[in-house]
């Protein structure tokens, strides 16, 4: 899958998509990051980028010239690829959605700064535009890295054997609390389950705090997904302990 990235500050987007699992994925040939600074399609001395608004306010609105014309060169590299706006204002990043992206052969991400960026520039070349959370960045080049690592590790080969993308997939029950070496730390010990050996009680165990968590910390999930039987006698396990986070 390739990954065109239009924004006004390329190593925010080029250092990130250098490392780990995406950098690997890259080296790989799985994925292809090309950033494309929006500077080069500004024009005149001062390459100026943005404007102050028509109709006044605080804060400078990125011109349409520039954005349009990344776009439609970047649409020349990837013709297939559509368009997202990172903004405050989109449809907000989940799972479901870094599957649906993850089917395409590329997209084309520009990054909003500023104030925004000027409408008709989003009518015109902004086919979706994608918040990654309810609260505001300073820019959109941290977004286009979130989307690009969510949905990268979804494009086939991506992940080695250790993880797969099905094990990976959006958790409707949060992650089970994991430890390594030592066996103790500064007095506090690994629970003894684990280190027991029994397969069968440590993946019952394992379901049960993964119960727990979820219980504890995104009850919303629950009812997201049905109980297995398991998990009915696990919660009942639960309740009967008498844990203070439920009553
Ligand atoms: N730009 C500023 N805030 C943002 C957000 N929450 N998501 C995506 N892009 C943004």
């Amino acid at each position: 899958m390739r990954f065109d990235v239009i924004t006004l500050f390329p190593e925010m987007v080029v250092a990130p998509a250098s490392e780990s699992i995406v950098g690997r994925a890259r080296q790989a040939g799985k994925i292809e990051v090309v950033v494309h600074d929006l500077r080069d399609w500004t024009e005149g001395k001062h390459k100026a980028a943005d404007d102050s608004p028509f109709g006044g306010g605080d804060g400078m609105v990125m011109k349409p010239e520039p954005v349009v014309r990344a776009v439609r060169a970047a649409k020349e590299l990837a013709p297939h690829s559509p368009v997202v706006l990172t903004s405050p204002q989109g449809r907000r990043l989940d799972q479901d959605m870094a599957t649906e992206l993850a089917s395409l052969s590329g997209l084309i991400i520009v990054c909003g700064h500023y104030a925004g960026i000027d409408e008709r520039a989003v009518a015109m070349a902004v086919d979706r535009e994608i918040s990654i959370g309810d609260y505001v960045l300073s820019g959109g080049e941290p977004a286009a890295v979130v989307i690009i690592d969510a949905v990268s590790r979804l494009v086939p080969g991506v992940l080695g054997n250790a993880v797969s993308a099905e094990d990976d997939s959006f958790p409707h029950r949060l992650e089970y609390p994991q430890y390594t070496r030592p066996a103790e730390f500064e007095g506090v010990k690994v629970p003894e389950v684990l280190l027991s050996g029994h397969h069968e009680k440590v993946r019952r165990w394992r379901k049960k705090e993964s119960l727990r968590r979820t219980m504890e910390r995104r009850p919303d999930l629950i009812g997201s997904w049905p109980l297995d039987d398991e998990e009915k006698e696990l919660l009942a396990e639960l309740l009967n302990e008498g844990d203070k986070a439920w009553d």
